[in-house]
């Protein structure tokens, strides 16, 4: 059975299932691209991101403004021959949602006409090389407790699939995660979605600083991915051959006390990070890329740089202790009682999170002044899928 045959048969049997709601969907044809407006046009809309190539997108290029991280959980019988189903489904969406083209049962193809940058980047958890029979890296499970910190609600925790979605629009991001979702018909159950958002820092840097809710230049000192310390990132020869050209991804729901930061002076502000809030250079330098002076003490003797301060507890002790971080800000609603539900999603990604994350994440958890006003609430791992290349489907080595 060809790809497009299996997915026509799945969808008709959903739809038929459904009252046939999609079935004019359920021709086999394409729908032609359709023209961009002018309003859309002016946000970049056609702006498009490459989707095949040895990785993924979405990792190590340029942050779009908007993400969501949608969260699944496998349903019981599941397998790799169901996994194949799904990752046939989700490939041929995602590339043509990321081309501006609907997918095939797309009613509203005139929303995926807009590709605002969109990338689809597909992970799977610690559950899922073992149902396809493949063998699974050791760092593919749920982090250590970090009793000190980590305050983890279940709602937000480790899961079989994972889809990131990211998107210059929320229209196009919100249509993508709404086909990809129903894409995955009765094969899963979607758990979390996790929304957030981010500007890039106009003052310099590359694409990754942005200021998060603390009001802090967030995401200046990251391996050179595109360089030198690409082997940080992707997963090469040591790792599963199914996972070249892959990653790791923690991603850690980090909650941000705005109502107590509120009350704190900038100079504590600073000091709690060892940078400046206002070029995000580090109070031992003038410009943001400057390197911070770990050494330099005031005229009491005292380290300029907080023996506490995130910068330096988070600096790593070994050349492997980096990782690339990706952060989007969330600001949800505020629950009964309290006047902000804001934080992070905390995206690093490496290619051994066990020896590149962990021993950070530990250091941090023993202390960090960053902790007196952030919450960890939400935690999870996933292995990002290599890139599919022509004619090839995500995990192709995974589930063929
Ligand atoms: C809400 C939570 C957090 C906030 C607000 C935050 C904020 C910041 C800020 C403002 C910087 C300085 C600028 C930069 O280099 O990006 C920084 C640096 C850094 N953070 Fe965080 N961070 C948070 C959580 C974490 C976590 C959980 C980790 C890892 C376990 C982490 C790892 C790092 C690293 C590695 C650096 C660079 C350190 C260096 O200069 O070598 N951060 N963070």
């Amino acid at each position: 059975m060809s790809a497009t045959s299996r997915r026509t048969a799945l969808f008709c049997g959903l739809a038929a299932g459904v009252g046939g709601v999609a079935a004019a969907g359920c021709t086999g044809s394409d729908p032609a691209p359709v023209a961009t407006t002018t309003a859309s046009r002016a946000a970049g809309a056609t702006a498009y991101r490459p989707f095949r190539g040895v990785h993924q997108p979405g990792i190590a290029d340029d942050p779009q403004p908007y993400a969501a991280f949608v969260a699944f959980t496998l349903l019981g019988g599941s397998d790799r021959a169901s996994l194949r189903r799904l990752l046939t489904i989700w490939t041929d969406d995602i590339e043509r949602l990321m081309s501006g083209r609907g997918t095939i049962v797309d009613q509203e193809p005139e929303l995926a006409s807009v590709t605002a940058q969109l990338t689809v980047t597909v992970g799977i958890g610690p559950r899922v090389p073992g149902l396809a029979g493949a063998p699974a890296p050791a760092w593919l499970a749920p982090l250590p407790a970090f009793a000190q910190i980590d305050r983890l609600d279940p709602r937000w925790g480790q899961a079989d699939l994972l889809l990131q979605i990211c998107a210059a629009s929320p229209t196009t991001l919100a249509h993508a995660q709404r086909r990809l979702i129903t894409a995955a018909g009765d094969l899963v159950r979607l758990g979390w979605v996790q929304r957030g958002f981010r500007e890039p820092f106009a003052g310099g840097g590359s694409g990754l600083p942005m200021r998060n809710l603390f009001g802090q230049v967030d995401g200046t000192v990251q391996p050179d991915v595109h360089g030198i310390d690409a082997g940080l990132l992707w997963v090469g020869d040591n790792g599963p051959a199914w996972l070249r050209g892959g990653a790791g991804l923690v991603l850690r729901r980090i909650a941000m006390d705005l109502d107590t930061w509120d009350r704190v002076d900038r100079g504590s502000r600073e000091n709690a990070t060892g940078r400046r809030l206002d070029t995000g250079a580090p109070v031992t330098g003038r410009a943001l890329t400057d390197a911070p002076d770990l050494d330099a003490v005031d005229d009491l003797g005292f380290h300029r740089i907080d023996d506490a301060a995130h910068l330096r507890r988070a600096h790593g002790t070994a050349p492997h202790e980096r990782f690339l971080r990706r952060p989007y800000s969330y600001d949800d609603p505020p629950e009964e009682g309290t006047l902000s539900n804001s934080g992070l999603l905390f995206a690093a990604y490496c290619a051994d999170p066990a020896r590149q994350f962990v021993p950070v994440q530990r250091r941090l958890a023993e202390l960090d002044l960053l902790n007196l006003w952030t919450r960890p609430i939400g935690s999870a791992v996933f292995a990002m899928l290599p890139g599919a290349s022509d004619g090839e489907i995500l995990g192709q080595a995974l589930v063929a």
